[in-house]
């Protein structure tokens, strides 16, 4: 079994995937995280990262490793743990252009589909490209301004400027980021977490 959570950049997608995924007792697989782990990787070799060769070179020299737990997933390259590392601004601001590279998207692809079943998968394409096939699926969506204020919660930056940069990655993941057609598509913006939680747990029983 598979269940599929994509949405917008900050929809709550990590949130509402750990919560549905300790409810059903599985872990849940966060893909934005390997983009994000080849993106830091690749700023902290001075790379450029339009370029997928350099990139997959460094990846293949270096396998990062996603560890996906019910309650929040760790990424590891050797030793290293890199996941505290995953979510500063320089990274937000590069993974767009990394995702678009079709050779990182094949990467982050295979590790996906090379994990056991069950589990609850988020990030812009488990429904769509990674898992057409799944048992069922979810598409998250709010205002870039409530976007903004929940996040703004979490990074010491003022809404305005995270609801710039939000959008600007927006437009950036638009390919890969259309809700599958037979996707329940939720607006998160009237729910609290719990509330989506709710939502997708209903649906699954
Ligand atoms: O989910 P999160 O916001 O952490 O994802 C970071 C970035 O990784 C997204 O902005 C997008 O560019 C990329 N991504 C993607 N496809 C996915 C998951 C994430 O392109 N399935």
């Amino acid at each position: 079994m598979i269940v599929t959570i994509d949405g917008v950049a900050a929809s709550g997608k990590s949130s509402v995937s750990s919560g549905v995924a300790q409810a059903l007792g599985v872990p849940y697989v966060s893909s934005g995280l390997l983009y994000r782990a080849a993106t830091l990787l690749g700023l902290e070799a001075s790379l450029d990262l339009h370029a997928a060769p350099g990139l997959l070179a460094l990846l293949g020299a270096h396998p990062v490793r996603l560890e996906p737990l019910a309650g929040g997933n760790r990424v590891w390259q050797g030793e290293r743990e890199l996941t505290d590392d995953l979510h500063s601004s320089r990274v937000d601001r590069g993974v767009s252009v990394v995702a678009a590279l079709p050779e990182v998207r094949e990467w982050v692809d295979a590790q996906l589909r090379a994990l056991p079943e069950p589990f609850v998968a988020e990030g812009r394409d488990m429904g769509t490209n990674v898992f057409p096939h799944a048992s069922h699926k979810f598409y998250l969506t709010a205002s870039a301004r409530i976007r903004a204020e929940r996040r703004a919660r979490e990074r010491p930056e003022d809404v305005p400027a995270i609801e710039a940069a939000l959008q600007r990655r927006d437009e950036l993941d638009t390919v890969q980021s259309a809700p599958a057609p037979d996707a329940l598509v939720i607006d998160t913006g009237p729910l609290d977490l719990q509330g989506v939680i709710d939502t997708i747990l209903t649906r699954l029983h």
